[in-house]
């Protein structure tokens, strides 16, 4: 009956939220969803700050520039200068999350028929959105070292895959293989973006939620030591994995021009990111807070991923195989011979939930992968939901 945009004629919905049905039933153990635990926000620090922002009640309740408060890109600022990577005021802009920061990277870059890369598998938002933006995706694999830059470089070096705009890749603890790129795949990727002109599109919402091993600089901390690769990378981060994504605080640090863009983009679609949490932000960080209560969560998140691993390989063997993460909060799994649309419904009765491998694919799903986050449930529920799981994977033999 209406006349829809073309994207818009049959859009799929997110696959993950797809389940969320699921989690309001009781009893259930949910390793679905990417939610960070909530019994691990910060409440008494984020009560402190939020007194201390609303002083300046105006501030919280009037409209803010587009671009956000200079507050709280001053303390952006220094918090990614602590990770390693500088940014002027200009080459940043606060985004209402970081999944914002995309919308708008792609409004301004990508028009119907471009061409795109994305690791495979790749966070799900993510092809939504590149697929409302009617873009051609291509894919790169990824292994335990994350992106295969060596398959990037020749895909690019045979023309397979012919004059990309960019490339989207979660460098860190990624969603969902919970892989990070080695340092030397991220000099080698840099030096493709110069080589082949396309833009490295770095998204770090997980860097700060490692529980071991040696961290790794941003690829955008990487780009000064690469010559001319700064104007090819851009940077999304969030205080939602860290913080609270009830803040919807996020932010893209890229190239002055594409972000004076973005920031034209955002005039149309917010005009600006709610004053209220961009204030209780500045003053969270302002007040040492983050630095002060992330090690409780990289501890707690530490111990549960120990816990999920274990309880894994204890109850399902050779059954499963997958590599255990250093951070972020994710196992990405694989269960040869399994169909895990299958085991999720087995799973769905005996009261536990995890994401089915499909929906991380743009192409050639793996029907035998899964997801597993560790992030939410206690030790005792990980626990007892991998048994559920074994139960699952039992019934279907
Ligand atoms: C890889 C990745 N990027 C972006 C986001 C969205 O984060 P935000 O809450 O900052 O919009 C998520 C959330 O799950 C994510 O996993």
């Amino acid at each position: 009956m209406y006349a829809y945009t073309a994207p818009f004629q049959n859009p799929a919905g997110s696959p993950i939220r797809e389940l969320f049905k699921y989690l309001s039933e009781p009893g259930m153990i949910s390793f679905a969803g990417g939610y960070p635990a909530s019994d691990l926000f910060d409440i008494e620090g984020l009560r402190v700050a939020q007194a201390r922002a609303y002083q300046d009640s105006i501030l919280c309740l009037q409209y803010g520039p587009t671009d956000g408060l200079p507050m709280l890109k001053e303390q952006i600022a220094a918090l990614m200068a602590r990770r390693g990577a500088s940014c002027s005021p200009e080459q940043m802009l606060i985004t209402t999350g970081s999944q914002q920061g995309l919308d708008l990277l792609l409004r301004v870059l990508v028009e119907p028929g471009d061409a795109v890369l994305t690791e495979q598998p790749a966070y799900p938002a993510t092809l939504q959105a590149l697929r409302l933006q009617q873009a051609r995706i291509g894919t790169v694999p990824v292994d335990g070292d994350g992106l295969d830059v060596g398959r990037l470089a020749s895909l690019l070096a045979s023309g397979v895959v012919a004059r990309p705009k960019l490339l989207y890749t979660v460098p860190t603890f990624a969603n969902p293989t919970g892989a990070t790129l080695a340092r030397e795949r991220r000099i080698a990727l840099l030096r493709l973006a110069v080589q082949y002109k396309f833009l490295i599109v770095e998204d770090d919402p997980y860097g700060d939620l490692r529980f071991a091993g040696e961290g790794v600089p941003s690829i955008l901390a990487l780009a000064d030591q690469v010559d001319g690769s700064r104007d090819w990378v851009v940077h999304f981060s969030s205080l939602s994995k860290v913080v609270a994504p009830g803040l919807r605080i996020g932010w893209t640090v890229a190239p002055v021009e594409i972000a004076r863009r973005c920031i034209v983009a955002k005039q149309t679609v917010d005009l600006c990111t709610t004053p209220w949490s961009q204030a209780i932000a500045a003053q969270y960080l302002a007040d040492g807070s983050l630095e002060r209560h992330l090690p409780r969560i990289t501890t707690a998140y530490g111990h549960k991923s120990g816990a999920l691993c274990r309880a894994l390989r204890a109850g399902l063997g050779d059954a499963i195989a997958f590599h255990q993460p250093e951070g972020g909060m994710f196992v990405w799994a694989r269960m040869p011979g399994v169909d895990a649309a299958q085991l999720l419904a087995s799973a769905i009765e005996r009261k536990v939930m995890f994401v089915p491998g499909k929906a991380f694919f743009a192409e050639q799903p793996d029907a035998a992968a899964l997801r597993l986050s560790f992030a939410a449930p206690g030790v005792d529920a990980i626990q007892e939901g991998a048994r559920r799981l074994q139960q699952a994977y039992q019934a279907l033999a």
